[in-house]
């Protein structure tokens, strides 16, 4: 559905006079597919193709669109004023005057920015996922930055959502860790958090595996105790996993993520084992060579318990997917991992489907690209990795000497707090504003710089918007303008603002079904660059007074649109900047 201002308009008027010259009640999606924009600026601001109307009304196209065109009726506040024929095709023209009226009431409203109608659809987001016993570098934070966004977009725009995380706290990478930290008694010497400092055991013990493969036997011994459940080391196992999900809880309040429910893949252990039991027993699974597996149709067997009746990452899956369906009834799931898991997501959605679930076609796996820094790749495991608390250490540092140095009546606390908004928006932009499926190099630099297309750019926006409503409010100035003035907006630069703001609800539309968040952050680098050009050539607070309120309300539903549409990526602006 269409849902900007033009198109709603243009849609109204079409579905009223086909109704008063037809006597046809056409439904709006049916309308929906027939606009279009003119091949050509000067043929007109809007297209409607005839085709669709002369199948249902047995005329010829033609002659249609000229009865439509000879008969149609302009109210004095449509923000359309005439139309022509062209064939098949009615080209209309817009009426600017009404257009900045039309758009400053809805801002007013509110309806805008407003959340959409309620939808029936439950929708689950799983993300983030980390593994405990390990570090959270850069490479996380983009499939945080995804999730967290996907779903604040697919809440506003009326589902019913649930945003889950799934923590990797069991396997092989936990025995490593908790074997190396029992042997090496290695010390937390730089005080780092507990959790983090796990992060370091794991990658050491797997940098001393590679040069002792040897003791790779007593790796396993561990893993068997573990699953074995010895006391000792379930006890240390338990503490440890402690350090690690309060790390990551840190991360997340630092970064304003939340979740609405945690899985551990500890506790899909034994529902695993149950399921495929069942299955077996169903003949959806077979045993091959001890081990049992499950052959799909045009995708590798997946194997989905161990010979030695243990289970695999596919075992677990399988069971969280049957306890999202049943426990939490949702009609979509979707899982946000990175794109060298998607053989793994499309065998476990096909096995889910063999086994009868018919969920499994509204499973999605939204796959997202690598982020390596311009020193090269990442990995937890060969210990080539930039931590995230050390990352956010050097773009604090950078932002106070290239910035917050400078602004000495600010009190340490307002410098505190702007920087971590600044670091946020930078590092979440710089996430999503790029194709989702690419691999990306995080550059903090870039990503941090006032210029060009960043957060921190749009941050400046929205903050510049601020300063001038404090000023008007200082100086008297009418907030709330007259509406009769928005006929005073006849620059272009304001044109080109009034045609971006009425266009927000329809991109959060076209995002919340195409999962491309990367084009709201294109929309909200378009807008802020508007804005700067309105602010550079159209003064608000020097202009007369009738000018200056409308240019007022004008920039006021910029701004909301920039605030609602950083909150949808997660970033909230700092007022002042
Ligand atoms: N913890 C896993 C990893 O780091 C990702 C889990 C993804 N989610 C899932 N349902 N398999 O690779």
């Amino acid at each position: 559905m269409q849902r900007s201002i033009i198109y709603t308009s243009l849609r109204n008027l079409l579905k009223d006079n086909i109704k008063w010259i037809f006597n046809l009640d056409i439904e709006e999606v049916t309308i929906n597919k027939q606009i279009s924009l003119p091949p050509k600026p000067e043929m007109g601001d809007m297209a409607f193709s005839c085709f669709l109307l002369a199948r249902e009304l047995k005329k010829s196209p033609q002659m249609i669109a000229n009865e439509l065109s000879m008969k149609m009726i302009f109210s004095e506040d449509d923000i359309f004023k005439k139309v022509e024929q062209t064939g098949p095709y009615l080209n209309f023209f817009l009426n600017e005057k009404n257009l900045s009226k039309a758009v400053l009431i809805c801002s007013k409203k509110g309806s805008l920015t407003k959340p959409f109608e309620k939808k029936q659809d439950k929708i689950m987001v799983e993300f983030s996922q980390p593994n405990t016993h390990k570090g959270i570098h850069i490479g996380h934070i983009r499939n945080m930055a995804v999730g967290d966004s996907l779903i604040r977009i697919l809440r506003h725009t009326g589902y019913e959502t649930i945003s889950a995380n799934y923590l990797g706290d069991s396997g092989a990478h936990i025995a490593a860790c908790l074997w190396h930290y029992e042997k090496s008694k290695m010390e937390n010497t730089n005080n780092s958090e507990k959790g983090e400092w796990l992060g370091i055991v794991y990658t050491e013990a797997k940098k001393y595996l590679e040069e002792n493969p040897t003791e790779k036997n007593n790796v396993s011994k561990v893993q068997k105790l573990l699953e074995n459940k010895d006391p000792y080391w379930i006890c240390l196992w338990n503490e440890t996993r402690e350090w690690s999900i309060e790390y990551f809880k840190s991360i997340y309040k630092w970064l304003d993520i939340h979740f609405d429910v945690w899985f551990y893949e500890s506790e899909e252990e034994e529902p695993g084992k149950v399921i495929v039991e069942e299955f077996l027993n169903k003949r959806i699974f077979k045993y091959s060579d001890g081990a049992v597996i499950c052959e799909l149709e045009d995708l590798p067997l997946a194997i989905v318990l161990k010979s030695d009746g243990t289970t695999l990452y596919s075992t677990k899956d399988l069971a969280l997917a049957k306890r999202k369906f049943e426990e939490f009834h949702i009609d979509r799931s979707i899982y946000v991992v990175g794109d060298a898991q998607s053989l793994h997501f499309k065998q476990i959605f096909s096995i889910l489907k063999k086994m009868g679930f018919k969920q499994a076609d509204k499973c999605y796996h939204l796959a997202y690209g690598m982020v390596s820094l311009p020193e090269g790749k990442m990995s937890s495991r060969t210990g080539n990795v930039v931590l995230f608390s050390d990352l956010k250490k050097s773009m604090n540092e950078y932002i106070y000497e290239s910035y917050l140095d400078s602004k000495k009546d600010w009190s340490d606390e307002k410098k505190k707090v702007t920087s971590r908004k600044i670091i946020v928006a930078a590092i979440k932009f710089g996430m999503l504003d790029q194709d989702v499926k690419k691999n990306i190099e995080f550059r903090m630099e870039d990503w941090l710089s006032f210029e060009g297309d960043t957060g921190p750019y749009i941050l400046y926006a929205f903050a510049r918007i601020q300063s001038i409503l404090r000023k008007s409010e200082k100086s008297g100035m009418e907030i709330e303008p007259d509406f009769d003035n928005s006929h005073l907006l006849t620059m272009s630069e304001e044109k080109y603002v009034i045609m971006d703001i009425q266009e927000f609800p329809d991109i959060i539309e076209h995002v919340a079904n195409d999962y491309c968040i990367d084009e709201l952050c294109k929309y909200l680098l378009k807008l802020s660059k508007d804005f700067s050009k309105f602010y550079h050539n159209c003064s608000v607070l020097k202009a007369d007074r009738g000018l200056a309120a409308a240019r007022l309300q004008l920039i006021k539903a910029v701004s909301e649109i920039l605030k609602t549409g950083l909150n949808l990526l997660g970033i909230d602006p700092p007022e002042e900047m």
